[in-house]
């Protein structure tokens, strides 16, 4: 049982409750705007100051001078394997199972092909309140593989591979709501029926405690540009258990997943354990960053990790009760992941309201206004101010203007 820090009901608080925090240090390892409350770290994290040298490193040394030496002189052929093994430590499992390539959406369909072969038979589940990629890959791969699609209610997704088998793709923090799966009952239900699950981090790494080899997972993939703030567009990571890796076939096999690429040979042979998943030419820019950036991670526990993304979470629950707002998040006091969504009928404009007094947060459709609490930078007293901002926007009617109206298309 995770040890729950009591929620601040002053600024007073928040302040004191910030200057006993284990994690304060790590706000210094970002280069924050002044003047803005970033809370959509969970959408796009902030860079890290080591990020912007390794960038300016990569590009103007390595790149410019290094040329096509740099693959060997400068390691960037070993970067993706490098930044996986330090994002392993993050998700409970070993260094060599873990790489980082192409996009979320890419490794889903990779991995959820890779494991419908393995199950055999049995159909692509996913549950309703899915992130839309993880619904269109499940569906993309039944169609693949001639099999059954099927989508379940929210939460339903275990029982279902319990009891047919096949392959489910999901979550383990949801997107809108941050509500949290349980990995182990999940895992028990997809060995009972013979199936198994291809876990989507993207909301969770970073933000909450993981332990994919305890809860016995097989597969994952996970994103690096919002919680561990690798920039945008940054690649993703996937994670294959070594004890099955062997076994296992991508079903885009690139000449960076084969076992020995300089050899070019005519015929597909993987490469031992996860690298078989990788499968073009690695973005070396966005991997210098993403390296650079899990610094900031460096002798952090997760258990801390998650702990404060509560607290603040909680914080912000406790104060949107008091302006009679309404959560699709789970409440106070319980498992969450690191953001918090409120309803509004008219977010979009709220949200944009807030944006013009530098708190930025971010819409989901249809009526989310959703905050972000990434744990390394964000500070008790930071929700504080926000949700002042959001009291006074609210009050005051400021959202309810043309100009905060215009919907953009990225929201
Ligand atoms: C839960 C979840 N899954 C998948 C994705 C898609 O990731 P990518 O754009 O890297 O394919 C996102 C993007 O925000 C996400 O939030």
């Amino acid at each position: 049982m995770m040890q729950m820090d009591a929620i601040p009901t002053t600024r007073a608080e928040a302040l004191e409750a910030d200057s006993r925090d284990p994690l304060s240090a790590a706000r210094t390892a970002f280069d924050l705007s002044e003047g803005v409350i970033y809370l959509d770290g969970n959408s796009l994290g902030p860079p890290t100051r080591l990020s912007l040298t390794a960038l300016e490193r990569t590009a103007r040394q390595e790149w410019r001078i290094g040329l096509v030496r740099s693959w060997n002189d400068a390691g960037w052929i070993d970067l993706a394997a490098n930044a996986g093994a330090k994002i392993a430590g993050l998700i409970g499992v070993d260094p060599g199972e873990t790489v980082v390539c192409d996009s979320v959406t890419v490794n889903l369909h990779k991995l959820a092909i890779a494991m419908a072969r393995r199950s055999e038979s049995g159909p692509v589940i996913v549950e309703a309140d899915e992130f839309p990629t993880d619904q269109y890959v499940a569906k993309s791969v039944a169609d693949l593989l001639n099999t059954e699609f099927v989508r379940v209610e929210s939460g339903a997704g275990g029982r279902a591979l319990a009891q047919r088998g096949g392959v489910l793709v999901k979550s383990v923090v949801n997107y809108r709501t941050a509500a949290v799966a349980d990995l182990e009952r999940d895992e028990e239900a997809a060995h009972q029926g013979g199936g198994s699950i291809v876990w989507d981090l993207s909301h969770a790494t970073g933000a909450v405690k993981i332990n994919l080899k305890a809860a016995g997972a097989r597969a994952a993939a996970g994103c690096t540009y919002k919680f561990l703030n690798a920039g945008p567009g940054a690649p993703a990571f996937l994670f294959v258990d070594a004890s099955i890796s062997v076994g296992l076939t991508s079903p885009i096999p690139g000449w960076m997943g084969h076992a020995a690429p300089f050899e070019f040979d005519a015929e597909y042979r993987p490469a031992d354990g996860v690298r078989r998943f990788a499968c073009g030419t690695p973005p070396i820019l966005s991997l210098a960053s993403l390296d650079a950036a899990l610094s900031a991670f460096q002798g952090v526990a997760v258990e801390d990790l998650e702990r404060k993304v509560r607290n603040l979470g909680d914080l912000c629950l406790a104060r949107a009760e008091t302006l009679g707002l309404q959560t699709v998040s789970p409440p106070v006091g319980s498992r969450r992941g690191g953001h918090v969504s409120l309803c509004h009928d008219d977010a979009y404009a709220v949200v944009q309201s807030l944006i013009a007094r530098g708190v930025i947060g971010d819409f989901r459709a249809p009526n989310l206004i959703r905050f972000g609490f990434s744990p390394l930078f964000v500070r008790r007293q930071d929700v504080w101010d926000a949700m002042d901002a959001l009291a006074a926007v609210l009050a005051s009617a400021e959202w309810d203007s043309p100009r905060y109206r215009q919907r953009a298309f990225v929201t």
